[in-house]
């Protein structure tokens, strides 16, 4: 093995190019098993690309041949918090830690492990931890505020771009086939009964749309479909399903006041399960109605409070008040038409309450 040849494969990890990086890592270990680079590259391959298990016996290995090996440790944290082992989880943290306690920005990792063991008081001083040296970690900023029960107005940008990179590539199958997400098909029923009414050239605006499964439930009601999403793992599962004719990776907010769409106009907007990452929905509201054309309609979900304006709850989503969204889109230039009670998809044995919107701008 030559450096050379470790350094081209990790380029190519770093690049995202995992079929070629997985080749020249491979090819390495065959002349070299136990080199602990391409072992680590090799790891940190199978987790970038979720396969757990592989990442899970290949950071094991780098430990028994290294025992000092901290990026090893932490990659098997990193490993098991996401296939949801949190205590073993906490246990190789700690190891990490005590290796390399400087790596300060992955305490909210061990953070949010000890929050699902409900250790809360523990949970809470390392997301502290975290902060004192990243102030800016959107992760620990935004899990900690959730905990801790402060409202803020909406959630990091980089909190939602990194929490569903890292869940695209089970998202179909774990919230339809485990979770019974239905929003898809609520909004569609909404959007199929008012559409019956108009003959115009239809066309969708679908505001985080993710993997795109709103776009494929509307796909054969509409002519043209645009989707906004700030994860690019999301967007390239989307892109495969060929259900849109544009994608936008950026912050929705961002993309309804600042991008140049030329004279696109759209009839209809919907966002399914992505407003709940909005306290504050005045300028969303605002920005849809500035991006839809005359008498066209806006249908989304949303999780339902019935005290408070809006709430970031302990799971780091929103809820909102009826009271605070009717007056919200009326003041936003909006007709508040259906208000829906509907459960969006369960969250382990218990159901999320929700409610479904349609409006039409005046
Ligand atoms: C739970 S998923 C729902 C995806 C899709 N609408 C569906 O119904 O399957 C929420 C999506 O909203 C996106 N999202 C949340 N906040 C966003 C924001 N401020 N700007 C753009 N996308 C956002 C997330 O990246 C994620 O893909």
């Amino acid at each position: 093995m030559n450096t050379l040849q470790i350094d081209n494969a990790l380029e190519l990890l770093e690049n995202e190019e995992y079929g070629p990086a997985k080749v020249a890592l491979k090819g390495i270990l065959e002349e070299n098993p136990n080199s602990l680079s391409a072992l680590l590259g090799l790891g940190d391959l199978f987790f970038a690309t979720s396969d757990y298990e592989n990442a899970e016996k290949t950071y094991k290995k780098i430990i028994e041949l290294a025992a000092d090996n901290s990026d090893a440790f932490f990659g098997l944290g990193a490993t098991l918090r996401v296939v949801e082992r949190y205590s073993e989880a906490i246990d190789y943290y700690e190891q990490a830690f005590k290796l390399e306690p400087e790596r300060t920005d992955a305490y909210w990792e061990v953070a949010y492990s000890r929050e699902m063991v409900s250790d809360l008081s523990g949970a809470e001083r390392d997301y502290k931890r975290c902060l004192l040296n990243n102030p800016n970690n959107s992760m620990a900023q935004h899990l900690l505020a959730a905990l801790t029960g402060k409202n803020t107005e909406k959630a990091p940008p980089r909190y939602v771009s990194d929490l569903f990179d890292d869940y695209a590539a089970v998202f179909d199958a774990e919230l339809v086939d485990e979770l019974s997400y239905n929003v898809p098909q609520q909004i569609k029923g909404e959007i199929k009964n008012v559409l019956f009414k108009e003959k115009t050239k239809q066309s969708l605006l679908d505001l985080g749309c993710g993997t795109g499964l709103v776009g494929e439930s509307l796909y054969s009601l509409v002519q043209e479909a645009d989707g906004v999403d700030l994860s690019p793992k999301m967007l390239e599962v989307a892109r495969a399903k060929k259900v849109y004719n544009r994608l936008y990776e950026t912050d929705f907010e961002e993309f309804l006041f600042n991008r140049d769409l030329g004279k696109q106009e759209y009839n209809i907007v919907v966002s399914g399960d992505a407003l709940v990452y909005f306290g504050r929905l005045d300028k969303v509201f605002l920005g849809v109605a500035k991006r839809l054309s005359r008498a066209g309609w806006f249908c989304f979900s949303l999780e339902d409070n019935k005290n408070l304006d809006y709430q970031l709850q302990r799971s780091g989503r929103y809820s909102h008040s009826s009271n605070y969204i009717n007056k919200t889109l009326t003041a936003s230039g909006f007709v508040p038409t259906i208000e829906k009670s509907i459960v969006p998809r369960t969250d382990g044995e218990d159901d999320i309450i929700g409610k479904l919107y349609l409006c039409r701008k005046h």
